[in-house]
């Protein structure tokens, strides 16, 4: 039987610069063999990529965003993600449930009890195996957001107690399961921060993946 492949997720705040690094750690894990579905939330099927234009640009109720977060997500997960881990590929998402719980649960301040309803109705209990958590200040992030951008989405658009609530609802994610999450301080430079994402890569293929993966790092 195939080996059920390895679901690693990638959070943060916008700004974070997790999109820096998420082309990055797809080069990585494909250059020691790992054959890898690399895909975002919300989006990541046709039906999901249309929700995420609504959610992302519509204005509508709290609860109406937080269940289209989780359509989308159930699409995502059902026709995508599983199917994949089952036929032994690995899956690296920018982003997944713990940005509902961030923004939706802490950011709008729907508390986490109605984002696990949604959680455990949608995963039934299963879920990804590792998350990094690209971690900055309010400040940072923001610095990092105005450099960028052309046109700032809804959630871009918040303020700052927003974005605080939001950081402090994914720290509350990582105190309650330590040990899936690879914290990331993202105000180290991108060269520092990859030799980090380097060493839980090697890390992840050890545990995760097959021999012959593990011996061609081990060769590089
Ligand atoms: P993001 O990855 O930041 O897209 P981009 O880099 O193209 O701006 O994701 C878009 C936004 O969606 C982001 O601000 C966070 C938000 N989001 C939620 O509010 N809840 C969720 O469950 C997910 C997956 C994302």
């Amino acid at each position: 039987m195939t080996r059920r492949g390895c679901f690693i997720t990638l959070e943060g705040l916008d700004g974070a610069g997790k999109s820096t690094h998420a082309g990055w750690m797809a080069d990585w894990l494909r250059q020691a063999g790992v054959s890898l579905l690399e895909t975002r939330e919300p989006g990541g099927t046709p039906v999901g990529e249309q929700l995420r234009t609504l959610v992302l640009h519509q204005s509508m109720d709290l609860r109406t965003e937080t269940l289209l977060m989780f359509a989308a997500r159930n699409e995502h997960w059902r026709t995508r993600i599983l199917p994949a881990l089952e036929r032994g590929q690995w899956v690296l998402c920018d982003r997944y449930t713990d940005a509902s719980f961030a923004y939706q649960g802490g950011g709008r301040e729907l508390g986490a009890p109605a984002v696990r309803l949604l959680e455990d109705w949608v995963q039934q209990g299963q879920g990804p195996d590792c998350t990094f958590l690209f971690d900055v200040p309010l400040e940072t992030a923001r610095a990092r957001l105005q450099q960028g951008r052309d046109t700032a989405d809804r959630f871009e658009q918040e303020g700052a107690a927003f974005f605080e609530r939001t950081r402090q609802a994914y720290h509350a994610r990582v105190a309650e399961d330590q040990a899936r999450f690879r914290v990331i301080d993202a105000r180290q430079s991108i060269q520092d921060i990859r030799v980090h994402l380097d060493a839980s890569l090697r890390d992840l293929l050890r545990t995760h993946g097959d021999p012959a993966m593990h011996r061609r790092v081990q060769d590089a």
